[in-house]
């Protein structure tokens, strides 16, 4: 058998769990039928499937397991076969119970839920490593084998002896002595300076969290842990089946869909081959507009391209709702394909669903599934599902292909950490990842591809980085944006910037050197409005609202180009301009509304040749985004809203997905998304 070649089509599918049904023959055997009549041809195996594979210790069946794999690959689908340590087996809890995860207030759990065991227990490791060297061995050569699946949606952290332990050895590997430590965490402060390294245990609610150095590294040592406990997983893997790619399933935050935040992705991504991601926004809500939401979609999905610079895959999305937001609508007729369609055209080669068939029992029995408990394709979901398949099959040609873009948004894990704990300004309002959203809204809203990068990227590739309170800047970070600038790039950044390094240690001396030259100001202090204070700034003839902060400098060589109005500050510079070397560096000293950003992006896009150049006429809800290869683009043109929509475009196309031709005036009806190829 030679593996199926699914280089050229996009994946659709998504996770399937056949260790559910195995005493249901009739319905496996039915899913065959409806995977191809929904024009499926990827699944993820296995993700919860431990007590089915090793239902007691060391008795292992798999048989289930091989006849999946053989139909799927019969019928011309892939697998993309996943380690099953989301979950454990009860009986792995019950004879070790140091799997079981320690909270922070150091309170063992119990067997039970998933995604709770500890990453350093050494049985944990054993028994997984064992396992996954079985499936590699008996599936690394299956001709139905895409890619690996590791684990599912690694998350949280444990406190427990083991972990302590492990947290105190990564300490001593980062500082040379305690005095470097205690020295970094500011230790005499309140008397937490350490005489030995075994004094020192992880922040817990029951104990102190003010320390913010030592927040912060555990922080970071939950990243490397649960990055150590993936590679643990992947090493027999990686060495049988290298040429396979590996990933694991990322997320976002969910409620207000901003990035994931207890992670540190940018870190993680590094070690996957591919990054995937599990993208569940709440359609239809009564707290936002279509738009609104589809722009905060928009950020998370350019993101995960922009992390790895590469396509990605949504290995999970529902289609219709799911069974954990407040309220679980369903998606209106027209909006599955418009979402899917939406994935695909910020970089993904997938759209994949959780969950296949709708689970019979527990806790998922209602969450959204292709084929329903009336296992029926006249299922009107099963219909909208089916209609994504046959329109990914056309526009297939888009795979692999990449987005030109010219303007960075730098979101930064450890700076959002960093900011969250800072007591000051206001604990509430700091609000930092819908921060950098509102200022993408503006991109989103003129059809300009926008990448969200980490400060470690390269930024010389861009006209325009946003870097929006960037509160914990390390001077490396500094030196790296000063020589972007110097050499032709433009920044913009904001209040509440270049507060403190990399051990949350505030600077001395005032506002940092290298940050006073780039921006030619020196920041003197940030005032923290109540939240019905306002202050506003003049602007470009026009007074725009400013809350929660305003920044108060002094100029030390830029141009004012807005000033403050109210207050004790009133007449003081609010927004500037500097030249520095080739370039200029912009900061936006107060928190504004939308009008302001679209005004100010607006004219710098203009200044700066950064607008959609074929997009004659758009609208704020329509949508425009492209794919692109070298020689080629492919527009994505999307109504997120409930109205009928026209907009000027300068070329006429077709669309692959009905393959009707269209003029330069685009009509498109509440919901509707064309493929326009360039030609
Ligand atoms: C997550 C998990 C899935 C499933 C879905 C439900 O993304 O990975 O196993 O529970 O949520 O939306
Ligand atoms: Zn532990």
């Amino acid at each position: 058998m030679t593996r199926y070649n699914s280089e050229n089509r996009l994946l659709h599918g998504g996770d399937y769990n056949p260790d559910q049904w195995l005493d249901y023959p009739e319905i496996l055997a039915k899913d065959l039928e409806l995977m191809q009549k929904s024009k499926s041809n990827t699944f993820s195996i296995g993700m919860f499937a431990w007590s089915q594979l090793e239902p007691t210790e060391g008795d292992y069946h798999f048989e289930w397991l091989d006849k999946i794999m053989d139909d799927i690959y019969e019928m011309g689908g892939n697998v993309i076969l996943a380690t099953p340590s989301g979950a454990r087996p009860a009986w792995l809890s019950k004879k070790y119970p140091e799997v079981l995860r320690t909270n922070e207030r150091r309170e063992k759990m119990l067997q039970g839920g998933r995604h709770n065991h500890c990453f350093s227990s050494p049985v944990f490791r054993e028994k997984i490593g064992i396992m996954n060297r079985k499936l590699v061995e008996r599936y690394g050569n299956h001709p139905a084998l895409y890619m690996w699946h590791i684990s599912n949606e690694y998350s949280g952290e444990c406190h427990c002896e083991y972990c302590q332990e492990n947290f105190r050895q990564w300490l001593q590997k980062k500082y040379p002595t305690l005095k470097d430590l205690n020295d970094a965490w500011w230790g005499p402060f309140w008397s937490h300076a350490y005489s030995d390294w075994s004094e020192i245990e992880s922040p817990s609610s029951i104990g102190e969290t003010m320390v913010h150095g030592h927040n912060l590294d555990w922080r970071r040592f939950v990243t490397d842990q649960t990055i150590d406990f993936y590679e643990h997983e992947i090493k027999d893997i990686r060495q049988l089946t290298p040429e396979i790619p590996i990933t694991t399933n990322f997320m976002a935050d969910t409620h207000d869909l901003i990035p994931f935040q207890s992670l540190d992705y940018g870190k993680f991504a590094k070690h996957v081959d591919v990054i995937s991601w599990d993208c569940y926004p709440a359609w239809h809500n009564d707290w936002e507009t279509t738009a609104d939401l589809a722009s905060k979609v928009g950020f998370i999905n350019d993101q995960y391209r922009s992390i790895k610079q590469q396509p990605f895959l949504i290995m999970e999305s529902t289609p219709s709702g799911v069974n954990w937001h407040e309220v679980n609508k369903v998606k209106r007729p027209g909006m599955h394909l418009l979402s899917s369609m939406q994935f695909i055209a910020h970089g993904s080669d997938s759209n994949l669903y959780f969950q296949w068939r709708k689970s019979r029992g527990s806790s998922e029995k209602f969450h959204g599934a292709v084929v329903d408990h009336d296992n029926s394709e006249d299922n009107r979901v099963f219909k909208e599902v089916t209609r994504v398949g046959e329109a990914l099959e056309k526009i297939k040609a888009v795979k692999g292909s990449y987005k030109k873009a010219k303007v960075a948004i730098i979101y930064d894990w450890e700076n959002n950490w960093a900011l969250n704990d800072a007591q000051g300004f206001s604990n509430a309002s700091k609000r930092y990842p819908q921060t950098l959203q509102e200022h993408y809204r503006y991109f989103w809203n003129h059809d300009i591809a926008v990448e969200v990068i980490t400060s470690e990227a390269d930024f010389s590739k861009y006209e325009l980085i946003i870097g929006p309170m960037m509160y914990l800047m390390t001077e490396d970070v500094m030196k790296r944006l000063s020589t972007y600038v110097q050499q032709g790039g433009t920044f913009v950044s904001t209040y509440i910037t270049g507060y403190v390094n990399e051990n949350d240690l505030t600077y001395l001396g005032g506002w940092p050197q290298p940050l006073r030259e780039l921006f030619g100001i020196k920041v003197t202090e940030t005032d923290t409005l109540y939240p019905k204070d306002r202050n506003a700034v003049h602007y470009a003839d026009q007074s725009f609202e400013a809350k929660d902060y305003c920044s108060l400098f002094e100029l030390e060589g830029a141009d004012v180009l807005g000033t403050y109005t109210e207050d004790f500050y009133a007449g003081k510079p609010a927004i500037t301009r500097n030249q520095y070397g080739q370039g200029a560096a912009y900061f936006i000293g107060a928190r504004t509304n939308l009008d302001f950003l679209e005004r100010f992006y607006g004219e710098l896009a203009k200044a700066k040749d950064l607008e959609n150049a074929w997009v004659i006429k758009g609208d704020p809800d329509v949508s425009v985004q492209s794919r692109d290869f070298e020689d080629q683009s492919y527009r994505f043109v999307m109504n997120f809203s409930e109205e009928t929509k026209e907009i000027q475009v300068a070329t006429a196309g077709v669309d692959l997905i009905t393959r009707t031709a269209h003029p330069t005036t685009l009509t498109l009806a509440p919901y509707e998304v064309l493929l326009l190829e360039e030609n």
